[in-house]
Protein backbone atom coordinates (compact mmCIF):
# COMPACT_ATOMS: atom_id res chain seq x y z
CA UNK A 1 0.00 0.00 0.00
CA UNK A 2 1.13 3.23 -0.93
CA UNK A 3 0.15 5.05 1.85
CA UNK A 4 -0.17 8.06 -0.10
CA UNK A 5 -4.59 7.07 -1.06
CA UNK A 6 -4.53 5.02 1.88
CA UNK A 7 -8.24 4.70 2.38
CA UNK A 8 -8.51 2.24 5.17
CA UNK A 9 -8.23 5.36 7.45
CA UNK A 10 -11.49 6.73 6.55
CA UNK A 11 -14.87 6.02 5.52
CA UNK A 12 -14.79 8.90 3.01
CA UNK A 13 -16.48 7.42 -0.41
CA UNK A 14 -17.65 4.41 1.11
CA UNK A 15 -21.14 3.18 -0.32
CA UNK A 16 -23.23 2.49 3.01
CA UNK A 17 -26.24 0.81 2.92
CA UNK A 18 -27.86 1.54 6.60
CA UNK A 19 -30.59 -0.30 7.34
CA UNK A 20 -32.39 0.44 10.73
CA UNK A 21 -34.81 -1.69 12.37
CA UNK A 22 -37.57 -0.73 15.37
CA UNK A 23 -35.41 -0.13 17.91
CA UNK A 24 -35.64 2.96 20.67
CA UNK A 25 -31.87 2.68 19.49
CA UNK A 26 -32.89 4.11 15.96
CA UNK A 27 -32.32 7.57 17.48
CA UNK A 28 -28.82 6.41 17.81
CA UNK A 29 -28.27 5.65 14.41
CA UNK A 30 -29.12 9.34 13.62
CA UNK A 31 -26.44 10.24 14.76
CA UNK A 32 -24.20 7.44 12.88
CA UNK A 33 -26.04 8.26 10.15
CA UNK A 34 -24.61 11.80 10.63
CA UNK A 35 -21.23 10.61 11.64
CA UNK A 36 -20.74 9.07 8.65
CA UNK A 37 -21.81 11.25 5.87
CA UNK A 38 -19.75 13.85 7.94
CA UNK A 39 -16.94 11.70 6.50
CA UNK A 40 -17.90 12.36 3.12
CA UNK A 41 -19.66 8.50 2.75
CA UNK A 42 -22.55 7.91 0.73
CA UNK A 43 -25.14 7.09 2.80
CA UNK A 44 -28.67 5.18 1.81
CA UNK A 45 -31.04 4.52 4.78
CA UNK A 46 -33.34 1.74 4.45
CA UNK A 47 -36.01 1.50 7.36
CA UNK A 48 -38.55 -1.09 8.54
CA UNK A 49 -42.09 -0.28 8.74
CA UNK A 50 -41.11 -0.15 12.63
CA UNK A 51 -38.83 1.96 12.30
CA UNK A 52 -40.14 4.76 11.56
CA UNK A 53 -42.53 4.44 14.47
CA UNK A 54 -38.84 5.65 16.36
CA UNK A 55 -37.70 7.98 14.16
CA UNK A 56 -39.20 9.78 10.84
CA UNK A 57 -37.89 8.83 7.57
CA UNK A 58 -37.20 12.94 7.10
CA UNK A 59 -34.31 12.64 9.95
CA UNK A 60 -32.60 10.19 8.49
CA UNK A 61 -33.32 11.98 4.24
CA UNK A 62 -32.00 14.93 5.87
CA UNK A 63 -29.10 13.85 7.89
CA UNK A 64 -27.45 11.58 4.63
CA UNK A 65 -29.18 13.77 2.15
CA UNK A 66 -30.23 11.10 0.10
CA UNK A 67 -33.61 9.36 -0.35
CA UNK A 68 -34.96 7.34 2.21
CA UNK A 69 -36.55 3.64 1.72
CA UNK A 70 -39.36 2.33 3.36
CA UNK A 71 -41.31 0.06 1.72
CA UNK A 72 -40.56 -2.73 -1.15
CA UNK A 73 -43.29 -1.50 -3.29
CA UNK A 74 -43.10 2.59 -2.95
CA UNK A 75 -44.22 4.66 -5.66
CA UNK A 76 -41.68 5.60 -8.20
CA UNK A 77 -40.21 3.89 -11.50
CA UNK A 78 -36.31 3.38 -9.14
CA UNK A 79 -37.90 1.87 -6.39
CA UNK A 80 -39.71 -1.74 -7.65
CA UNK A 81 -35.98 -2.57 -8.27
CA UNK A 82 -34.73 -1.12 -5.33
CA UNK A 83 -33.68 -4.37 -3.36
CA UNK A 84 -31.59 -4.90 -6.31
CA UNK A 85 -30.07 -1.89 -7.31
CA UNK A 86 -29.51 -0.76 -3.47
CA UNK A 87 -27.10 -3.29 -2.45
CA UNK A 88 -25.27 -3.60 -5.62
CA UNK A 89 -23.89 0.04 -5.56
CA UNK A 90 -22.70 -0.70 -1.60
CA UNK A 91 -19.40 -1.09 -0.10
CA UNK A 92 -21.38 -2.88 2.64
CA UNK A 93 -24.54 -3.19 4.67
CA UNK A 94 -25.07 -2.20 8.17
CA UNK A 95 -27.62 -2.94 10.10
CA UNK A 96 -27.44 -0.95 13.34
CA UNK A 97 -30.07 -1.08 15.55
CA UNK A 98 -31.18 -4.63 14.71
CA UNK A 99 -34.25 -6.12 16.64
CA UNK A 100 -35.04 -9.74 17.20
CA UNK A 101 -37.43 -9.51 14.95
CA UNK A 102 -35.42 -8.26 11.84
CA UNK A 103 -32.21 -10.88 12.85
CA UNK A 104 -34.74 -13.75 12.97
CA UNK A 105 -36.05 -12.74 9.56
CA UNK A 106 -32.28 -12.48 8.74
CA UNK A 107 -31.36 -16.05 9.73
CA UNK A 108 -34.74 -17.62 7.97
CA UNK A 109 -33.60 -15.92 4.68
CA UNK A 110 -37.39 -14.37 4.72
CA UNK A 111 -37.48 -11.29 1.92
CA UNK A 112 -41.09 -10.25 2.60
CA UNK A 113 -39.85 -6.14 3.09
CA UNK A 114 -37.11 -4.40 1.26
CA UNK A 115 -34.15 -4.56 4.13
CA UNK A 116 -34.12 -8.47 3.99
CA UNK A 117 -34.68 -8.09 0.66
CA UNK A 118 -32.13 -6.21 -0.21
CA UNK A 119 -30.04 -8.41 2.06
CA UNK A 120 -30.45 -11.23 -0.03
CA UNK A 121 -29.68 -9.56 -2.73
CA UNK A 122 -26.43 -8.13 -1.85
CA UNK A 123 -23.12 -9.63 -1.88
CA UNK A 124 -21.49 -6.70 0.04
CA UNK A 125 -20.03 -7.28 3.91
CA UNK A 126 -23.15 -7.71 5.61
CA UNK A 127 -22.40 -5.53 9.21
CA UNK A 128 -25.45 -6.41 12.27
CA UNK A 129 -25.60 -4.21 15.72
CA UNK A 130 -28.07 -6.21 17.72
CA UNK A 131 -29.51 -4.39 20.32
CA UNK A 132 -32.62 -5.08 22.34
CA UNK A 133 -33.80 -6.05 26.13
CA UNK A 134 -31.18 -8.09 27.69
CA UNK A 135 -33.75 -11.22 28.36
CA UNK A 136 -34.67 -11.16 24.75
CA UNK A 137 -30.63 -10.99 24.10
CA UNK A 138 -30.19 -13.91 26.33
CA UNK A 139 -32.73 -16.26 24.97
CA UNK A 140 -31.75 -19.59 23.42
CA UNK A 141 -34.03 -18.20 20.10
CA UNK A 142 -32.02 -15.07 19.71
CA UNK A 143 -28.55 -16.79 20.43
CA UNK A 144 -29.59 -19.59 17.74
CA UNK A 145 -30.23 -17.06 15.02
CA UNK A 146 -27.12 -14.88 16.20
CA UNK A 147 -25.12 -17.50 15.66
CA UNK A 148 -26.96 -18.55 12.19
CA UNK A 149 -26.22 -15.30 10.98
CA UNK A 150 -22.55 -15.52 11.85
CA UNK A 151 -22.11 -18.98 10.23
CA UNK A 152 -23.69 -17.31 7.00
CA UNK A 153 -21.00 -15.12 7.45
CA UNK A 154 -22.53 -11.47 9.13
CA UNK A 155 -20.78 -9.72 11.08
CA UNK A 156 -22.23 -9.47 14.61
CA UNK A 157 -20.79 -6.84 16.93
CA UNK A 158 -22.44 -7.94 20.17
CA UNK A 159 -24.11 -4.69 22.16
CA UNK A 160 -22.83 -3.04 25.17
CA UNK A 161 -23.72 -3.51 28.45
CA UNK A 162 -24.66 -0.48 30.72
CA UNK A 163 -28.45 0.88 31.42
CA UNK A 164 -31.41 0.37 28.33
CA UNK A 165 -34.14 2.38 27.34
CA UNK A 166 -36.30 -0.38 28.92
CA UNK A 167 -34.60 0.53 32.17
CA UNK A 168 -32.84 -2.76 32.99
CA UNK A 169 -29.36 -3.12 32.98
CA UNK A 170 -27.58 -5.23 31.06
CA UNK A 171 -26.33 -6.64 27.74
CA UNK A 172 -28.16 -5.01 24.72
CA UNK A 173 -27.45 -1.45 24.26
CA UNK A 174 -26.38 0.25 20.96
CA UNK A 175 -22.50 0.03 21.06
CA UNK A 176 -20.33 3.46 20.77
CA UNK A 177 -20.12 4.61 17.20
CA UNK A 178 -16.14 5.04 17.62
CA UNK A 179 -15.69 1.43 18.13
CA UNK A 180 -18.21 0.11 15.16
CA UNK A 181 -16.24 2.33 12.97
CA UNK A 182 -12.96 0.04 13.48
CA UNK A 183 -14.81 -2.66 12.29
CA UNK A 184 -15.92 -1.02 9.34
CA UNK A 185 -12.29 0.37 8.29
CA UNK A 186 -11.44 -3.15 9.48
CA UNK A 187 -13.25 -4.36 6.64
CA UNK A 188 -11.46 -2.59 3.94
CA UNK A 189 -7.87 -3.58 4.90
CA UNK A 190 -6.09 -6.67 5.20
CA UNK A 191 -6.30 -9.07 8.27
CA UNK A 192 -2.31 -9.92 7.71
CA UNK A 193 -1.90 -9.25 11.35
CA UNK A 194 -4.12 -11.49 12.10
CA UNK A 195 -3.69 -14.01 14.99
CA UNK A 196 -0.45 -11.61 15.86
CA UNK A 197 0.09 -9.97 19.11
CA UNK A 198 1.77 -6.70 19.30
CA UNK A 199 3.25 -4.32 21.91
CA UNK A 200 3.20 -1.37 21.55
CA UNK A 201 4.91 1.75 23.60
CA UNK A 202 3.51 5.32 23.13
CA UNK A 203 3.77 8.85 24.65
CA UNK A 204 6.22 10.73 27.28
CA UNK A 205 7.61 9.39 30.13
CA UNK A 206 7.50 11.50 33.78
CA UNK A 207 9.97 11.68 35.90
CA UNK A 208 9.60 12.91 38.68
CA UNK A 209 11.30 15.66 40.52
CA UNK A 210 9.51 16.68 43.69
CA UNK A 211 5.60 16.18 45.03
CA UNK A 212 4.52 18.80 42.21
CA UNK A 213 7.19 18.91 39.34
CA UNK A 214 8.64 16.27 37.02
CA UNK A 215 11.02 16.11 33.99
CA UNK A 216 8.85 15.05 30.53
CA UNK A 217 8.68 15.37 27.15
CA UNK A 218 6.58 16.82 24.01
CA UNK A 219 5.28 13.60 22.69
CA UNK A 220 1.45 13.72 22.87
CA UNK A 221 1.00 10.26 22.22
CA UNK A 222 -0.44 10.63 18.64
CA UNK A 223 2.02 8.05 16.41
CA UNK A 224 1.44 5.20 18.80
CA UNK A 225 -2.13 5.43 19.33
CA UNK A 226 -2.13 5.43 15.50
CA UNK A 227 0.07 2.11 15.56
CA UNK A 228 -2.28 0.83 17.98
CA UNK A 229 -5.50 1.79 16.36
CA UNK A 230 -4.52 0.04 12.84
CA UNK A 231 -2.66 -2.71 14.25
CA UNK A 232 -6.03 -3.88 15.50
CA UNK A 233 -7.82 -3.08 12.14
CA UNK A 234 -5.31 -5.49 10.46
CA UNK A 235 -6.31 -8.15 12.86
CA UNK A 236 -3.79 -8.10 16.00
CA UNK A 237 -4.37 -8.65 19.23
CA UNK A 238 -2.55 -4.98 20.35
CA UNK A 239 -1.05 -4.24 23.91
CA UNK A 240 -0.58 -0.44 24.19
CA UNK A 241 1.65 0.98 27.44
CA UNK A 242 1.05 4.61 27.45
CA UNK A 243 2.73 7.33 29.41
CA UNK A 244 0.23 9.92 30.29
CA UNK A 245 -1.63 11.00 27.53
CA UNK A 246 -4.73 13.15 26.24
CA UNK A 247 -6.25 10.35 23.88
CA UNK A 248 -9.19 7.83 24.19
CA UNK A 249 -7.67 4.56 23.63
CA UNK A 250 -8.58 2.65 20.57
CA UNK A 251 -10.81 0.65 20.88
CA UNK A 252 -9.98 -3.19 21.29
CA UNK A 253 -7.06 -2.76 22.65
CA UNK A 254 -5.92 -3.59 26.04
CA UNK A 255 -4.21 -0.07 27.75
CA UNK A 256 -1.63 -0.26 30.32
CA UNK A 257 -1.10 3.45 31.61
CA UNK A 258 2.58 4.05 33.04
CA UNK A 259 4.07 7.32 34.43
CA UNK A 260 8.12 7.12 34.54
CA UNK A 261 10.52 5.02 32.19
CA UNK A 262 11.08 1.89 34.86
CA UNK A 263 7.28 1.44 34.88
CA UNK A 264 7.23 1.60 31.54
CA UNK A 265 9.82 -1.12 31.61
CA UNK A 266 8.22 -3.30 33.92
CA UNK A 267 5.59 -3.16 31.71
CA UNK A 268 7.04 -4.41 28.57
CA UNK A 269 9.06 -6.75 29.83
CA UNK A 270 5.60 -8.63 31.48
CA UNK A 271 4.36 -8.81 27.99
CA UNK A 272 7.57 -9.05 25.50
CA UNK A 273 8.45 -12.63 25.65
CA UNK A 274 4.66 -13.28 24.24
CA UNK A 275 4.94 -10.52 21.47
CA UNK A 276 5.62 -11.08 17.88
CA UNK A 277 5.90 -7.53 17.18
CA UNK A 278 7.46 -5.13 19.37
CA UNK A 279 7.05 -1.03 18.36
CA UNK A 280 8.82 1.60 20.30
CA UNK A 281 6.79 4.45 19.62
CA UNK A 282 7.21 6.37 23.22
CA UNK A 283 9.62 8.90 23.67
CA UNK A 284 11.30 7.77 26.92
CA UNK A 285 12.87 9.49 29.30
CA UNK A 286 16.64 8.83 28.99
CA UNK A 287 17.42 10.17 32.61
CA UNK A 288 15.91 11.00 35.85
CA UNK A 289 16.86 13.06 38.62
CA UNK A 290 18.70 10.85 41.25
CA UNK A 291 16.85 13.15 44.03
CA UNK A 292 13.16 12.77 43.70
CA UNK A 293 12.93 14.46 46.80
CA UNK A 294 10.10 14.05 49.24
CA UNK A 295 9.27 17.46 49.63
CA UNK A 296 8.81 20.20 47.09
CA UNK A 297 11.79 22.27 46.47
CA UNK A 298 12.01 25.44 48.24
CA UNK A 299 12.92 28.38 45.63
CA UNK A 300 15.28 29.81 48.67
CA UNK A 301 18.52 28.93 46.54
CA UNK A 302 19.27 31.54 43.71
CA UNK A 303 20.63 28.23 41.72
CA UNK A 304 19.16 25.14 41.10
CA UNK A 305 21.25 22.08 40.20
CA UNK A 306 19.74 18.79 39.17
CA UNK A 307 21.84 15.47 39.26
CA UNK A 308 20.14 12.61 36.54
CA UNK A 309 20.37 9.60 36.62
CA UNK A 310 20.49 7.13 33.30
CA UNK A 311 17.33 5.09 33.11
CA UNK A 312 17.10 1.78 31.17
CA UNK A 313 17.55 2.36 27.52
CA UNK A 314 14.41 -0.66 27.19
CA UNK A 315 14.67 -0.75 23.07
CA UNK A 316 18.85 -1.86 24.09
CA UNK A 317 17.61 -4.31 25.99
CA UNK A 318 14.71 -5.64 24.24
CA UNK A 319 17.36 -6.03 21.03
CA UNK A 320 20.04 -7.77 23.47
CA UNK A 321 17.10 -10.12 24.88
CA UNK A 322 15.33 -10.68 21.55
CA UNK A 323 13.65 -13.75 20.42
CA UNK A 324 14.82 -14.96 16.79
CA UNK A 325 11.25 -15.09 15.47
CA UNK A 326 10.02 -11.41 16.92
CA UNK A 327 9.84 -8.10 15.06
CA UNK A 328 11.71 -5.38 16.48
CA UNK A 329 10.73 -1.76 15.57
CA UNK A 330 12.26 1.50 17.21
CA UNK A 331 11.75 5.01 16.59
CA UNK A 332 14.27 7.91 16.29
CA UNK A 333 13.93 10.91 17.37
CA UNK A 334 16.04 13.24 15.40
CA UNK A 335 16.89 16.83 14.82
CA UNK A 336 19.87 16.27 12.69
CA UNK A 337 21.81 13.92 10.63
CA UNK A 338 18.48 11.37 10.35
CA UNK A 339 19.82 9.16 8.57
CA UNK A 340 23.16 8.04 9.45
CA UNK A 341 21.67 7.98 13.33
CA UNK A 342 18.46 5.77 12.68
CA UNK A 343 21.35 3.46 11.06
CA UNK A 344 23.78 3.98 13.95
CA UNK A 345 20.42 2.54 16.17
CA UNK A 346 19.56 0.29 13.74
CA UNK A 347 22.78 -1.65 14.22
CA UNK A 348 23.45 -0.43 18.12
CA UNK A 349 20.09 -1.40 19.30
CA UNK A 350 19.64 -4.81 16.94
CA UNK A 351 16.12 -3.51 15.51
CA UNK A 352 14.95 -4.74 12.22
CA UNK A 353 13.06 -1.19 11.19
CA UNK A 354 14.08 1.98 12.37
CA UNK A 355 11.66 4.68 12.32
CA UNK A 356 13.43 7.54 12.14
CA UNK A 357 11.19 11.30 12.15
CA UNK A 358 12.37 14.81 12.32
CA UNK A 359 11.15 16.89 15.78
CA UNK A 360 11.93 20.06 14.58
CA UNK A 361 8.93 20.38 11.87
CA UNK A 362 5.81 21.56 12.55
CA UNK A 363 3.62 18.96 10.55
CA UNK A 364 6.13 15.81 12.09
CA UNK A 365 7.08 14.38 15.09
CA UNK A 366 5.97 15.68 18.59
CA UNK A 367 2.31 16.36 18.47
CA UNK A 368 1.49 16.69 14.94
CA UNK A 369 -1.27 15.12 13.54
CA UNK A 370 1.42 14.03 10.30
CA UNK A 371 4.67 12.79 10.01
CA UNK A 372 7.08 12.17 7.36
CA UNK A 373 9.56 9.19 8.22
CA UNK A 374 12.18 7.90 7.11
CA UNK A 375 12.01 3.78 7.27
CA UNK A 376 15.87 2.16 7.57
CA UNK A 377 16.24 -1.98 7.63
CA UNK A 378 18.90 -3.95 6.50
CA UNK A 379 17.02 -4.26 3.21
CA UNK A 380 17.91 -0.35 2.62
CA UNK A 381 16.39 3.02 3.41
CA UNK A 382 12.56 4.57 2.31
CA UNK A 383 11.69 8.33 2.41
CA UNK A 384 7.66 8.13 2.80
CA UNK A 385 6.19 11.13 1.84
CA UNK A 386 3.84 13.62 5.01
CA UNK A 387 1.26 11.84 5.67
CA UNK A 388 -1.32 11.57 8.58
CA UNK A 389 0.31 9.07 11.41
CA UNK A 390 -2.10 7.15 10.79
CA UNK A 391 -1.57 6.47 6.98
CA UNK A 392 2.23 6.69 8.25
CA UNK A 393 1.27 3.78 11.04
CA UNK A 394 -0.45 1.24 7.61
CA UNK A 395 2.89 2.10 6.01
CA UNK A 396 4.68 0.68 8.69
CA UNK A 397 2.71 -2.07 9.44
CA UNK A 398 3.30 -3.32 5.29
CA UNK A 399 6.72 -3.00 6.31
CA UNK A 400 6.29 -5.51 9.23
CA UNK A 401 3.84 -8.00 7.81
CA UNK A 402 6.03 -8.28 4.79
CA UNK A 403 8.82 -9.42 7.84
CA UNK A 404 6.46 -11.59 9.05
O1 LIG B 1 3.69 10.97 20.45
P1 LIG B 1 3.68 11.97 19.32
O2 LIG B 1 3.36 13.35 19.75
O3 LIG B 1 2.83 11.51 18.17
O4 LIG B 1 5.20 12.08 18.76
C1 LIG B 1 5.70 10.92 18.13
C2 LIG B 1 7.19 10.70 18.52
C3 LIG B 1 8.00 11.85 17.96
C4 LIG B 1 7.32 10.64 20.01
C5 LIG B 1 7.60 9.36 17.89
O5 LIG B 1 7.40 9.42 16.49
C6 LIG B 1 9.05 9.07 18.21
O6 LIG B 1 9.96 9.50 17.53
N1 LIG B 1 9.24 8.28 19.31
C7 LIG B 1 10.58 7.97 19.82
C8 LIG B 1 11.07 9.12 20.61
C9 LIG B 1 12.39 8.75 21.26
O7 LIG B 1 12.53 8.54 22.43
O8 LIG B 1 13.32 8.66 20.30
P2 LIG B 1 14.90 8.39 20.72
O9 LIG B 1 15.68 8.54 19.46
O10 LIG B 1 15.27 9.23 21.92
O11 LIG B 1 14.85 6.84 21.22
C10 LIG B 1 15.12 5.82 20.28
C11 LIG B 1 14.29 4.60 20.59
O12 LIG B 1 14.68 4.07 21.85
C12 LIG B 1 12.80 4.85 20.66
O13 LIG B 1 12.16 3.74 20.06
C13 LIG B 1 12.50 4.89 22.15
O14 LIG B 1 11.18 4.40 22.44
C14 LIG B 1 13.55 3.96 22.70
N2 LIG B 1 14.01 4.31 24.05
C15 LIG B 1 14.62 5.49 24.29
C16 LIG B 1 15.07 5.76 25.57
C17 LIG B 1 14.91 4.79 26.59
N3 LIG B 1 15.33 5.02 27.84
N4 LIG B 1 14.29 3.60 26.32
C18 LIG B 1 13.85 3.36 25.06
O15 LIG B 1 13.28 2.29 24.80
Amino acid sequence: MSGQEDRSCTMRDRNILFGITGSIAAFKAAGWVHALTKEEARVTVVMTRAATRFVSSLTFGALSGNRVYTDMFGEGDNETMAHITLPRMSDLVLIAPATAQTIARLAQGMADDLLCTAVLAGTAPMIICPAMNSNMLAHPATRRNLNTLKELGYVVIEPDTGLLACGDEGAGRLPEWDSVREVLLGLFIDDDLAGRKVLITAGPTREPVDPARYLSNRSSGKMGYALARTAKRRGADVVLISGPVHLEPPPGVELVQVLTARDMKKAVDKYAAESSVIVKAAAVADFRPTHAGVRKIKKAQAELKLELTPNPDILTELGRDRRADQILVGFAAESNDHEAEGRRKLKDKRVDLMVVNDIMGEKTGFDADTNQVTLISNDGVEQLALMSKEQTANCIWDRVAAML
